[in-house]
């Protein structure tokens, strides 16, 4: 199969670079236009990017012209990683023009007719897409919150086998989920913010709709979260203190047993961006940590720890997941396998789509 053409909206940021870092090599996706605002449409790359990855920005990319938002581009995929507030409207008119969009942003994530995916998780919401078919067949698909990733990806074990009626998670954020330039060094060295805005709200939204049923609608699940999220000095990871309660009793072994044997349905495992465990138990009680333990799985593995009963709910233990690969970009571009892998996202460049 020829390599299908991407776009990426928002290239030059932490979460548009990790989608060209991502894009380099991959084995069904080329990288063919690069969006980013107005500071940097028409320079190359290259020359604009503020590259935070280890070495050079890959060659190709480099040498490509940033482009404007408002154009069609010649790609048979959209990957958006803009700014929440240019992202609402303009990815909604490339769905409009045919472009299947799949993007980082939380603008769309809560739509009615916008389905919300882990796809480990809940693939199954992607039948949304062919019950109200957009027009000219275009449609968003978004990722959830970094911090949801982490979080739904380490309760799928217990919810799948005891179920889960509460959580109350505490979260300690990196800084590169604030974006490039979203917290100075000033304010986060010896320090730990207690706000990140919109944030807890998130954390207490979205495990509901993904969690939930489509039924040709969203049905959230019943499911009570209670969040407090805060940035701390910590460049990329983002760790969860979790406790849950559970609908249905269960030992320590049997806890242990549900995060070990946790695997991607087969047709998940089969894609090219998936880990070979989508959440890993560490034994140790040290573990896991964000600087050891967030490159895991290629950073897409949730690193799940420290499982101990609580006095308050059932059980507690630690998350870890890198928020720029499993919690973003990575994500990003599983959701994007996933839809390729269905059918859903097909070359269309040149037979009208973008053209
Ligand atoms: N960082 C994370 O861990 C994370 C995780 C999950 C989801 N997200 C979401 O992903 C998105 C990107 O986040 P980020 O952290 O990468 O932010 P960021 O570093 O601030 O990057 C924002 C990107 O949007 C571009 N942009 C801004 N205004 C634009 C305009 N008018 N037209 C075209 N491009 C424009 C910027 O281009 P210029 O460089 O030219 O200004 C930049 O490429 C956000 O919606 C965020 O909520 C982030």
């Amino acid at each position: 199969m020829p390599k299908l053409r991407v776009a990426v909206l928002g290239a030059t940021g932490a979460v548009g670079q990790e989608l060209v870092r991502l894009l380099d090599s991959h084995p069904w996706f080329s990288l063919a236009v690069l969006v980013a605002s107005d500071r940097s449409v028409g320079r190359r790359y290259g020359e604009v990017v503020d590259w935070r990855s280890p070495g050079f920005p890959p060659r190709a990319a480099s040498g490509l012209l940033i482009e404007p938002l408002g154009r069609q581009p010649e790609v048979d995929l959209v990957l958006s990683a803009l700014d929440s507030a240019v992202a609402g409207p303009a990815e909604l008119e490339l769905a409009r023009a045919g472009y299947p969009v799949v993007s980082n942003s939380s603008v769309h994530r809560m739509d009615p007719d916008v389905p919300l995916v882990i796809p480990e998780v809940n693939a199954s919401h992607l039948d949304a897409l062919r019950a109200a078919p957009g027009a000219g067949g275009g449609f968003i698909v978004t990722n959830p919150n970094c911090s949801t990733i982490g979080l739904v990806l380490a309760l799928k074990p217990l919810w799948d086998r005891f179920g889960v009626s509460q959580v109350q998670v505490a979260t300690m954020q990196a800084i590169s989920g604030a974006g490039l330039d979203g917290v100075s060094a000033g304010m986060i060295s010896d320090n730990v913010l207690p706000h990140i805005p919109g944030e807890e709200e998130k954390l207490e939204t979205e495990p509901r709709k993904i969690l939930g049923r489509w039924e040709g609608a969203f049905l959230p699940a019943a499911l009570a979260v209670s969040a407090a999220c805060h940035r701390v000095a910590v460049l990329d990871g983002h760790l969860e203190a979790v406790s849950v309660k559970l609908m249905s009793s269960a030992t320590a072994d049997e806890v242990v047993d549900a995060f070990e044997s946790f695997r991607a349905s087969p047709e998940v495992a089969a894609l090219p961006s998936s880990p070979p465990f989508p959440v890993q138990l560490h034994r140790r009680p040290d573990r896991p940590q964000p600087r050891l333990d967030r490159g895991a799985g290629r950073g897409m593995t949730v690193s799940v720890g420290r499982v101990r009963e609580c006095s308050v709910l059932d059980w507690k233990f630690t998350a870890l997941s890198h928020n720029l690969v499993r919690g973003a970009a990575g994500a990003a571009l599983l959701n994007a396998e996933l839809l390729v892998a269905r059918g859903e996202v097909r070359p269309s460049f040149g037979a009208g789509v973008g053209g």
